[in-house]
């Protein structure tokens, strides 16, 4: 009797890096109070030929360079490297559902589902903390620098800071609603790296610890006024804000509706805005897509964070 080939199943958050307050060292995974999944998926199945991919959904025709190039086939071409295996029987396929060059995590997501799919698929022979180096690694591939703050939270769900020896869950705030909202167009993270100065001021450096530092307190200790005091970017967003078309215009709205926080998500041009409750942020939702989005690419959610992060599902074709 033949065994039933096996199939897994992938998914994986979008993700906002940066937080405002934690240049590359914090990061948040995102997910619709609709219920609606924001985030790729990564299908991996048993096959007779070569290591195949087949790319699909809303965003794949925006997928740069050709497929052999993927970074999902790189993924899973360097975790079979590892592993020992030929770069043969397996047959993937990249749902893209997440903008490309938006701000959102999108290569971090694809590069999450993938490789947490290939280890899934072998029974796991990485442990977590290994695949999440990886992921480091093949994310920094396409976005010129390996940063954690999207991999993680996409990884392992909820609000990740960046520690030395990996990366440890913040309890964030439930009542927030983080309002994020992708204009339709592409920034490249590498390009918008490129606009950063290599050395900060002295007082910029003092203000980024001790703001990074109040935050973390504040999440501890759940003090909600002290963490929306401290919400803000003096690293990125100073040098930044002016190359994302409409991201100020927004933002001193979105400031006039009552929202407490408003910052970039990643590199941009997604920008989130902080809600404290749901009147207030379906209010920062329609400014939004009326004001913010410029085309049909573009997108606006309303989220609170997904407490989850990777999600898993094994079948049998
Ligand atoms: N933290 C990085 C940056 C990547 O702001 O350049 C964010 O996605």
């Amino acid at each position: 009797m033949s065994q039933a080939k096996q199939r897994v199943s992938v998914y994986a958050p979008a993700s906002m890096g940066n937080v405002s307050v934690g240049f590359d060292l914090l990061g948040a995974a995102l997910a619709p109070v609709d219920g609606e999944p924001l985030g790729d998926r990564v299908h991996v199945e048993a096959s007779d030929g070569p290591l195949s991919l087949e790319c699909v959904g809303p965003y794949a025709d925006l997928l740069p360079g050709n497929v052999a190039d993927n970074i999902v086939l790189r993924c899973a071409r360097h975790f079979l490297q590892q592993q020992g295996k030929p770069e043969q029987g397996l047959a993937l396929t990249l749902e893209k559902n997440l903008p490309i060059g938006s701000g959102l995590g999108s290569s971090a997501s694809s590069v999450v589902a993938a490789l947490a799919a290939v280890n899934a698929f072998f029974d796991s022979p990485l442990s977590p903390q290994e695949l999440l180096v990886m992921m480091g690694e093949l994310e920094g591939q396409i976005s010129g620098s390996v940063h954690y703050d999207n991999v993680a939270p996409s990884y392992l769900g909820g609000l990740q800071l960046m520690q030395q020896d990996g990366a440890r869950a913040l309890p964030g705030f439930n009542a927030w609603y983080w309002v994020v909202a992708y204009p339709g167009i592409t920034l490249s993270t590498a390009k918008m790296r490129a606009l950063l100065p290599t050395e900060l001021p002295l007082a910029t450096a003092l203000r980024f610890g001790q703001q990074l530092a109040s935050f973390v307190d504040a999440c501890h200790r759940q003090d909600e006024a002290q963490a929306l005091a401290v919400l803000k970017d003096v690293v990125a967003e100073p040098y930044r804000a002016a190359h994302i078309p409409g991201y100020q215009a927004a933002r001193d709205k979105l400031q006039a509706l009552g929202c407490p926080a408003v910052g970039i998500s990643g590199s941009g041009p997604t920008l989130f805005a902080v809600a404290g409750d749901k009147t207030q942020a379906e209010a920062a939702a329609r400014y939004l897509q009326q004001h913010y989005v410029l085309n049909a690419r573009g997108l606006v959610r309303i989220c609170k964070l997904d407490p989850v992060g990777v999600q898993v599902e094994r079948g049998a074709m």
